[in-house]
């Protein structure tokens, strides 16, 4: 929770923007390395949740490597001081520029997707006269029981190279002289909170797939199991690191490897989401014929989770928060101001009593918030805040002074 001081403080800057808690920040990715060491896992930051450049540095400075998706986010995670030899590039669709300069860059490892992929990838190291460690992403056909937008690993979904093609790919993985293979990934979604289930499943099934490839003669050196740890959306208080421990020790029980393996795991919500929250500012409060509303200034333009998943994000009014009469509280449908229906952040969200000026915190959304953002209705991005140079801060303009 915040203190008065910094509430205060937060009320003066100009709204929406994202409020970064470096402390909390700091505190997940110390207990991340700590984690790590102990289990014996390499962890790759998925880029994708959150770009900003500050996080970027601090992750790469304790030395984990990054996991992106796009050829910006490997030049980006270069930029930002993650070495290329600890960057892997996954996506269903690489372009062939996005291939080049990956390749030029020398990066730690392609995930390819699809057998045409291979021989692309294959070609165009040939032409440039490289050589291209590749892992192989499987669809391993697991359900993640999470949300469908989210689940990744079953064979409806675009993600990876199923069983059927095994034989093939084999074949392909030992003619391509201008691919060294590196390993197997895996990543079957996103949002996953049947950690010790849904992972030892995962775990299991890989041990299969690992010793398949290993008996046709292709060593398996790194095998990695993709992000997807949740974190607690309802209760960021209480659980504001998310549970690695149970994650981690779910992988080693379950995971079969020789000394000369590595595992690896590319968590990106985990390590961001609950160190930021998006302020926002009520501009009206207005009566429907059925319910109150709370239009605020941030919208889905600024953080799209709610409307494209139906996620559910806390939502908490700071300001009244600091009122010293006891305040009544009251239902609000909380909605943004762009023109969209579905435009709302929470429908019937039980609040204290809520006035213009007030402002809202919309918490946990340090990961798939900004990246995410868009200037529909050509609304401003909302820009990033740090906890640790607030002052900085672009001060809200008074209109009416
Ligand atoms: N590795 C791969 C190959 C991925 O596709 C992803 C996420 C990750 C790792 C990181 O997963 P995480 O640890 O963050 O769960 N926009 C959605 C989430 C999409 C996740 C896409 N892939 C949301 O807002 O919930």
């Amino acid at each position: 929770m915040l203190d008065i001081k910094t509430i205060e403080k937060l009320e003066s800057i100009a709204t929406p923007f994202y409020y970064y808690d470096m402390d909390l920040f700091r505190r997940t990715i110390d207990h991340v390395a700590e984690m790590a060491e102990r289990y014996n896992i390499k962890i790759h930051y998925a880029v994708k949740a959150n770009v900003e450049r500050r996080l970027l540095e601090e992750i790469s400075a304790k030395g984990f490597g990054a996991d992106c998706v796009s050829g910006n986010e490997v030049l980006h995670a270069h930029d930002c001081g993650f070495p290329a030899d600890k960057i892997v590039f996954a996506g269903v669709g690489k372009s062939d520029k996005e291939i080049y300069n990956s390749l030029k860059l020398g990066i730690e490892a392609f995930n390819c997707e699809s057998l045409q992929e291979l021989y692309v990838i294959n070609e165009m190291a040939h032409i440039h006269g490289v050589k291209a460690r590749v892992s192989v992403r499987i669809n391993p056909d697991i359900d993640a029981h999470t949300h469908k937008y989210v689940t990744t690993g079953l064979y409806e979904n675009k993600f990876g190279i199923s069983q059927h093609e095994f034989e093939k790919l084999i074949d392909i993985l030992k003619k391509s002289e201008n691919i060294q293979f590196y390993g197997l990934h895996f990543h079957i979604g996103s949002q996953i909170t049947r950690v010790d289930e849904v992972f030892a499943l995962e775990c299991q099934r890989v041990n299969e797939i690992v010793a398949y490839f290993e008996r046709q003669g292709l060593k398996v050196d790194n095998i990695n199991l993709g992000g997807g740890l949740g974190v607690d959306y309802d209760d960021p208080d209480e659980n504001p690191i998310a549970d690695f421990e149970t994650w981690f020790q779910t992988i080693s029980d379950n995971i079969v490897k020789r000394d000369d393996q590595t595992v690896h795991v590319e968590p990106g919500r985990s390590l961001v989401a609950q160190c930021a929250t998006l302020i926002s500012r009520v501009l009206f409060v207005k009566s429907g014929e059925t319910k109150n509303f709370l239009i605020m200034d941030a919208g889905m333009n600024d953080l799209i989770r709610p409307a494209l998943y139906g996620a559910y994000h806390k939502i908490e009014n700071l300001s009244a928060a600091q009122r010293t009469f006891f305040p009544t509280h009251q239902a609000y449908d909380i909605v943004g101001p762009v023109c969209e229906s579905s435009d709302v952040w929470g429908a019937g969200r039980l609040l204290p009593l809520s006035v213009r000026g007030d402002i809202m915190a919309i918490r946990s959304t340090g990961a798939y918030g900004q990246v995410m953002a868009s200037r529909y209705n050509m609304k401003d991005l909302a820009p990033s805040v740090f906890s640790d140079a607030i002052e900085n801060a672009p001060e809200a303009v008074d209109y009416f002074e």
